[in-house]
C-alpha cells in the first residue's frame, strides 16, 4: 500500500525508487531528523522519487539536483518555471487522446514521437526558449503513453520506445504538477555529469547516488537512459568520487545492483556499510525472470 506523500514523480522512470522508499527510509542518516544536514544533492535524478520524499519531510538550506539526460532536465525546468503553460498543452493532448479510437491513439502517439524527434535539432538545451514548453509537454505525453514508461534514446538521440497500448491513461495531473512546481522553487537543477555536480559538496550534506545499475548479467544491461551509456569505467569513477566525498564527512548513500558472486560493486565499495532492499522487477529489458530482486544500498555511516 502506498502512503500518501503529497506528490509523486511526474514521470515514470526506469530504476525509479518511488516504491522502494519505505525500505530505503530506514537507512537514511539520523542527522536528517536532527536537522544537522543542511544540503541535499541528487546527481542521478531520474524521476526524483527520493528527492520528492525528502523535500516534503525535511528542511534543507539548498537542494542540488542533476541528471545527464537533457530532455529530462528540460522538462523539470519547465515544471519549475512554466507550469501553467505546460498544463495547457497537456490538457490539449489529454482531450485529443481521449477523443480518439484505440487505433487512432496509436497513430497519434507515433506522430507525437516523430515530431518530438524531428524538433530536437531546433532546441538549444543550454538556453531557455519558447520551444521548451511544448517539448516538455510532449515528453510527459510520451512517457505516459509509451511502453512501460521507459525513456530510451538511440545513439542519435531519438526517443525510440513503442506505443504502450495504454488507451485510458491519465496524461495530466494538474494538482500533482502544481505541487511539484512549488517544491522545485529555489531548487537548483542542472544537466551535467555526476562528477561535476559534486564539485563543491559541503560537509553537512546528504548525497544520494542512484546511478544506472551495473548489469547483473550479459543479457540484463539496461543502462541507456540517455544518448550515452554508463560503463564499468563510470562505476569506477563514481566509486572514486564516493571515496573522495567520504573524506569530507558528507553523508552518502548509493543504490546499485547486487550479484552473489564476483560482485564488482561490492568490490568497489569495500569498507563501507552494505544493506539490502528488495524490488519488484518491472522493466522487461532488464529482467530475466519475474519476482523480487535483491539490490544493494551502500552508505558511509
Ligand atoms: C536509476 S536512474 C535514477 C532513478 C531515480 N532515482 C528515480 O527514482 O527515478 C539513473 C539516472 O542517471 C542518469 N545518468 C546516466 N549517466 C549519468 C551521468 N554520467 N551523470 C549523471 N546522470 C547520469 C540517467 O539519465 C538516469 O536518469
Amino acid at each position: 500500500m502506498d502512503i500518501d506523500i503529497g506528490v509523486k514523480p511526474f514521470v515514470k522512470w526506469a530504476g525509479g525508487k518511488y516504491r522502494l522508499y519505505e525500505q530505503i527510509r530506514h537507512k537514511l542518516p539520523t542527522e536528517l531528523n536532527e536537522g544537522a544536514i543542511k544540503y541535499y544533492y541528487e546527481p542521478f535524478l531520474g524521476g526524483g522519487a527520493m528527492f520528492f520524499r525528502l523535500a516534503q519531510q525535511y528542511k534543507f538550506n539548498s537542494i542540488f539536483l542533476s541528471d545527464l539526460n537533457e530532455e529530462l532536465v528540460l522538462t523539470y525546468k519547465v515544471v519549475q518555471y512554466n507550469v501553467s503553460d505546460l498544463l495547457e498543452y497537456l490538457w490539449q493532448y489529454q482531450k485529443k487522446y481521449n477523443s480518439l479510437s484505440d487505433k487512432d491513439k496509436e497513430s497519434y502517439f507515433y506522430e507525437m514521437r516523430a515530431s518530438y524527434n524531428m524538433q530536437r535539432f531546433n532546441v538549444n538545451f543550454k538556453k531557455f526558449s519558447e520551444l521548451y514548453i511544448p517539448r516538455a509537454a510532449q515528453m510527459i505525453f510520451l512517457n505516459k503513453t509509451c511502453y512501460n514508461g521507459l525513456f530510451r534514446q538511440n545513439l542519435k538521440g531519438e526517443f525510440n520506445v513503442p506505443f504502450g497500448k495504454n488507451y485510458n491513461v491519465q496524461i495530466v495531473d494538474s494538482n500533482n504538477l502544481c505541487k511539484i512546481s512549488t517544491i522545485l522553487q529555489n531548487v537548483e537543477i542542472r544537466c551535467e555529469d555526476f562528477c561535476s555536480s559534486c564539485d563543491d559538496v559541503k560537509s553537512n550534506s546528504f548525497v544520494y547516488f542512484d546511478p544506472p545499475y551495473s548489469p547483473v548479467s550479459k543479457t540484463a544491461n539496461f543502462t541507456s537512459y540517455c544518448k550515452g551509456n554508463f560503463y564499468h569505467k563510470d562505476q569506477v569513477r563514481l566509486s572514486n568520487l564516493f571515496r573522495d566525498l567520504d573524506k569530507s564527512g558528507t553523508k552518502l548513500m548509493l543504490s546499485n545492483s547486487y550479484v552473489e558472486t564476483n560482485d564488482i560493486i561490492s568490490e568497489l565499495y569495500k569498507g563501507y556499510y552494505f544493506s539490502y532492499i528488495y524490488s519488484h522487477k518491472t522493466m522487461p529489458s532488464i529482467i530475466s525472470k519475474r519476482g523480487k530482486v535483491k539490490e544493494l544500498l551502500i552508505t558511509n555511516y
